[in-house]
């Protein structure tokens, strides 16, 4: 249920923290490098440029999403598919494993680390970044909305929590995982929205996908009706409406097989 229109509304807001782990990124000229839940491709694509890479994948799992992803940069790729088998697959390791706004949709986060080791070549890289904001009221209240009785038996019983754990515990799973060089930080954008509507066109872009996908039409408008209603009680009418974000944003370094 990923569109690209309704996704790409914040695009300014959503391509900060790329650039910014972009920014972290060390790999020069690297190989081979994939970028895990690529969206649309279009940061993809500076990805590659900036890197200076041989070979970039973009993967995602959104057709929607990939269908205007750029097909002209040589040695620029996309496939659709999905993060989870690409954890355990076993065609060849990558020089750069890069990830924005992506990982906080794949389950278990003590065992994500040591599999993306194992898809990284010796002395290879990591680049994450993953939002961190989900006890944000505008969170908060999807939750409380997906447990109404009405609600929650057609999601059955289903409340969308993102497995994200907090900064110091990927430093931990870094380490465990024997990645060296680690840089892992909490860092806060602050968004200005026009009001507080745009609260609600920024989750119905990400967050809330994942009601979209499990209910039916009708019943999706009755839970951004009665989404945006409870929000409305809970915030103020503020124009411009400020919006802090807590993003994770991490980098570390597999050793080289010389250390
Ligand atoms: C918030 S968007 C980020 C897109 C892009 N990385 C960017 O920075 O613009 C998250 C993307 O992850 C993709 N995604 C979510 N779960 C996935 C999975 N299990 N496998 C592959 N892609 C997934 C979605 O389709 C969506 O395009």
């Amino acid at each position: 249920m990923w569109d690209p229109t309704q996704y790409e509304k914040f695009k300014n807001e959503r391509s900060q923290p790329f650039f910014d782990l972009l920014g972290l990124v060390r790999s020069k000229n690297p190989a081979r490098v994939v970028d895990l839940g690529c969206g649309t491709g279009a940061l993809t694509k500076i990805l590659h440029e900036k890197t200076g890479a041989s070979s970039t994948l973009g993967i995602d799992s959104s057709a929607a999403m990939l269908e205007k992803a750029p097909r002209d940069v040589p040695g620029l790729s996309f496939e659709k598919k999905s993060i989870e088998p690409f954890l355990t697959a076993d065609d060849g390791t990558h020089d750069l494993i890069f990830s924005n706004a992506a990982l906080h949709w794949i389950e278990d986060h003590d065992a994500l680390f040591e599999k993306l080791a194992g898809r990284l070549t010796a002395g290879g890289e990591l680049a994450i970044q993953m939002p961190a904001n989900f006890d944000h009221v505008s969170h908060l209240v999807a939750d409380e909305v997906a447990r109404q009785p009405r609600f929650s038996s057609a999601l059955g019983g289903f409340v969308r929590k993102p497995p994200v754990l907090a900064p110091e515990r990927y430093a931990e799973l870094l380490d465990r995982a024997g990645f060296r060089d680690q840089s892992v930080r909490l860092q806060i954008y602050a968004h200005t929205l026009a009001s507080r509507d745009d609260l609600v066109e920024w989750v119905k872009g990400t967050l809330l996908t994942t009601y979209a996908e499990k209910l039916s039409a009708d019943a999706y408008a009755q839970f951004i009706a009665e989404y945006t209603h409870i929000l409305f009680e809970r915030t103020d009418d503020r124009r411009p409406y400020f919006y802090p974000f807590k993003r994770i944003l991490m980098r570390a370094s597999k050793p080289s097989a010389r250390t």
